[in-house]
């Protein structure tokens, strides 16, 4: 397999919505999954193209009650590109005798190509060669290009082009039961003997989406006019082309297409700019030439370079890192900065999770703003303008400052559902992960981490700053004062765990003292102190004034973080939340045995009518996310400042106990151990990343990849290359370097930028080398061991591991 390329050589219909999930294209404005454009959505193929902040509301009537979801809208699709001999069947992959099938998505040029050759019932041999794209450069354009060969056979055909509006939200089939109509058509219309045009609108958001597609055919070189009849119905316009085909002279059909929505900028009207987009966007090839060099450009910021010490079989490491890298920047790039969109946990890909936006961004920030930072601050930007439904959430909930929701879509309200379907037992369980409501500090970590690699004091000041505030505000209010213990308290919440959502038996939802939300809430108390500092002072005094920010409040800001409880076993195991140890031991080995896979323990127990709520047993990463977010030194300080003993072997000994309990029932949380494990454990962290990395090309969960991709831990794998092996941490207004790779990688190399500077990391043998490039003059601070060193642009430096 080539370092650049996931290549399928077979068609496989089990795992076809997989690898639609998986080839998806997408610019960062919209994405279309790599359905064959022949296909219509059933049980082995679903297209879908999704626009980056297009949602919807629907009201669906369940169990007599009313339920309302938000979801990412799957749009008309543009792909419909088909033929057949006249009088023939229309081309399927499934009644034809396939002679050679290749599909390969090149990651360098970002281009989907398809390659059959195949014979019909009458023994008719056909070769059909197809190249798709969603241009990079330009967000509005797509372009597909088909190539079809008569090898032993000429006559007349037809082919079938149409942009289908027709369409529902129906990937997921656990939302079946819930309304899946968001489209509502509006106008059908033939712009002139080429192109079509349609016209939809969500029904309840009101987003106007126009698709204008040309359709050209070409042989020799010659344009081909064919006999056309368009066919219209409500939410379809098509058009059949009839021709003579000759053997052996390939015929070429370029469908070029155009996408503009009523929430772009620059826009009169989204259906002039989609007429305008497409009567300027040219031939394919002209397409093609720009779209690679704006994902050259791309790759040259974001590639990185990996050297393994044996030879891989199969899918490589380097291939698999450049797919996560790859789909990250179709989900969010360079046109996002001009989008108020966030990152969905599953990208643009499908439509689990409803296209929403969680804590996932925690996981995904890292690697972006050590590349092109600006895309994180446009992302926080999204999380910015939902600052005002986030104070009035706290506000409804009885607290000060802002909660974020824990599932975030249009307007930054809470989407998390209430009711959520288990698959395994068909019944309907209450929904109370609204309640993590850590995601808080994950938005205040992200805006202190991008400041930290970036020194953005125009963002911090404007909107980061008051963003911290807010929800430290939130966390000195949510804390209670425990008179007894003389500790505040956060209660009833849920940790990132999210198989334990209350006690045993208990009616009151959520946990106590949850110890990654607590200890979260004091580092949010602690930097929302600091960022005051750091303000510059005029924007300190508007900034108090408006939020009318008084020293008494400060001062219960410290105490707070002074004297936030948490909890510990006896054995000085951080407890994930207080009485964990109560719970029962689960019977892990029992449960292999008996069920085999069980990375969803919620969804096995609850078929047994049982709960996870009884046992010691995590989803996910819940404490040793401390050990993810914060450096030994960064906890150290913390527990000191709480009073509470942080002993050298406190990492291991919670690493140890929270392994063992831990089914890995999200995509995240392997990443997340192996990323503690790195420095202890070389072999236990390579084996679990390993596994994350295979999280999605052989979707390991089996079957949520069909549903879209997991960003979170697609970003994170990459993450783990650029700053867990490089040991990369901001601190002081140093930049760290650590090194460690793990025995499988011989050499590493790979670009960062940080303020204003490009470097360039080599970590090969016992040689770490460092180059700085960039135009600014200040000196940039490498810290290494313990020493500090300033290095200007131009500079090469090398530090002996
Ligand atoms: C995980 C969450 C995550 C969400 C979206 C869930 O399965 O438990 O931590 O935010 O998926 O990716």
């Amino acid at each position: 397999m080539s370092q650049w390329s996931l290549i399928y050589e077979d068609f496989e219909p089990t795992k076809e919505k997989r690898r639609e999930a998986l080839c998806t294209l997408g610019n960062g404005y919209f994405a279309t999954r790599g359905a064959a454009p022949e296909v219509d959505a059933n049980d082995v193929h679903y297209p879908g193209t999704y626009l980056a902040g297009g949602y919807n509301r629907l009201v669906s009537r369940i169990a007599g009650r009313d339920v309302e979801n938000e979801d990412l809208v799957n749009m008309p699709n543009w792909l419909p590109l088909t033929f057949r001999r006249v009088g023939g069947a229309w081309f399927d992959l499934q009644q034809v005798e396939v002679l050679a099938y290749r599909q390969e998505l090149d990651l360098k040029q970002g281009v989907l190509l398809r390659n059959l050759r195949f014979k019909d019932a009458q023994g008719h041999v056909t070769r059909l060669a197809s190249r798709c794209l969603v241009h990079m450069q330009q967000p509005h354009l797509a372009a597909l290009e088909t190539t079809l060969t008569a090898e032993n056979w000429s006559g007349r055909i037809e082919i079938r082009t149409a942009l289908d509006g027709r369409i529902i939200n129906d990937g997921v089939a656990r939302y079946r039961g819930l309304g899946n109509r968001h489209l509502e058509w509006l106008e059908t219309r033939l712009l002139d003997a080429e192109t079509l045009l349609l016209r939809v609108r969500t029904s309840q958001s009101h987003i106007e989406v126009v698709q204008a597609a040309a359709t050209r055919l070409w042989a020799n070189d010659q344009p081909l006019a064919g006999e056309r009849q368009a066919r219209e119905e409500p939410g379809y316009i098509g058009q059949l082309i009839a021709l003579d085909i000759a053997e052996e002279t390939p015929l070429v059909i370029e469908k070029i297409v155009s996408l503009h929505s009523s929430k772009d900028r620059a826009t009169s009207e989204c259906g002039l700019e989609a007429v305008e987009s497409i009567a300027r966007a040219g031939r394919f090839r002209d397409l093609l030439q720009s779209h690679v060099l704006a994902w050259g450009h791309l790759w040259g910021r974001f590639d990185m370079g990996l050297g393994m010490r044996e030879p891989e079989p199969g899918l490589t490491t380097v291939l698999v890192l450049r797919l996560h890298i790859f789909h990250l920047l179709q989900t969010v790039s360079l046109h996002t900065m001009d989008l108020d969109a966030g990152v969905p946990a599953r990208g643009l890909h499908g439509e689990a999770y409803r296209g929403h936006v969680f804590w996932d961004e925690l996981f995904i920030f890292p690697f972006l703003s050590l590349r092109l930072p600006e895309i994180t601050r446009a992302l926080l930007m999204y999380r910015y303008r939902r600052l005002d439904e986030a104070r009035a959430a706290a506000r409804k909930a009885g607290y000060d400052g802002a909660m974020y929701p824990w599932q975030s879509g249009s307007d930054g309200r809470e989407e998390t559902q209430r009711l959520h379907l288990n698959p395994k037992s068909g019944r309907w369980i209450s929904d109370k992960s609204n309640l993590q409501r850590h995601v808080n500090a994950a938005i205040a970590y992200n805006v202190w981490q991008y400041f930290q690699v970036t020194q953005d004091m125009e963002f911090l000041s404007f909107y980061g700053a008051v963003m911290i505030l807010e929800v430290a505000r939130f966390w000195a209010s949510m804390a209670t004062y425990n008179e007894e213990l003389e500790r505040y308290e956060i209660l009833g919440v849920m940790g990132p765990d999210e198989y334990h959502d209350a006690y045993p038996d208990s009616e009151r939802p959520g946990l106590d003292n949850n110890a990654y939300t607590n200890v979260m809430a004091v580092w949010v108390l602690c930097r929302a102190l600091e960022v005051l500092d750091l303000l510059p002072r005029e924007r300190r005094q508007e900034l108090s004034e408006t939020l009318a920010l008084r020293q008494e409040e400060l001062e219960r800001w410290d105490d707070v973080s002074r004297r936030m409880r948490v909890v510990f076993h006896d054995d000085g195991i951080i407890s994930q939340f207080e009485h964990y140890e109560r719970l029962q031991e689960f019977d892990w080995d029992g449960y292999r045995k008996k069920y085999g896979d069980i990375q969803r323990l919620d969804r096995v127990l609850d078929a047994e009518d049982d709960t996870p709520n009884r046992y010691q047993v995590s989803k996910q990463a819940d404490v040793l996310m401390l050990f993810y977010l914060f450096s030994s030194e960064e906890l150290g300080d913390i527990f000191r400042r709480l009073d509470y003993p942080f002993e050298y072997d406190t990492i291991p000994k919670n690493i140890d106990y929270y392994l063992k309990r831990t089914s890995h029932g999200s995509t995240l949380s392997r990443v997340t151990h192996s990323w503690v494990l790195a420095r202890s454990d070389r072999e236990g962290s390579w084996r679990l990343f390993a596994e994350a990395l295979m999280s999605d090309v052989e979707d390991i969960q089996d079957g949520t990849t069909p549903e879209g991709i997991h960003l979170g831990a697609m970003a994170s794998t990459v993450d783990m290359m650029q700053r867990a092996y490089t040991g990369i941490e901001v601190r002081g207004g140093v930049l760290w370097l650590n090194p460690r790779l793990p025995r499988t990688i011989e050499n590493l190399c790979l670009h960062v930028h940080y303020r204003d500077k490009s470097l360039t990391l080599t970590i090969s043998g016992d040689l770490l080398t460092v180059e700085v490039a960039g135009v600014t003059p200040e000196l940039i601070k490498i810290g290494f061991k313990n020493d500090i060193h300033e290095l200007r642009h131009g500079q090469t430096k090398e530090f002996t591991l």
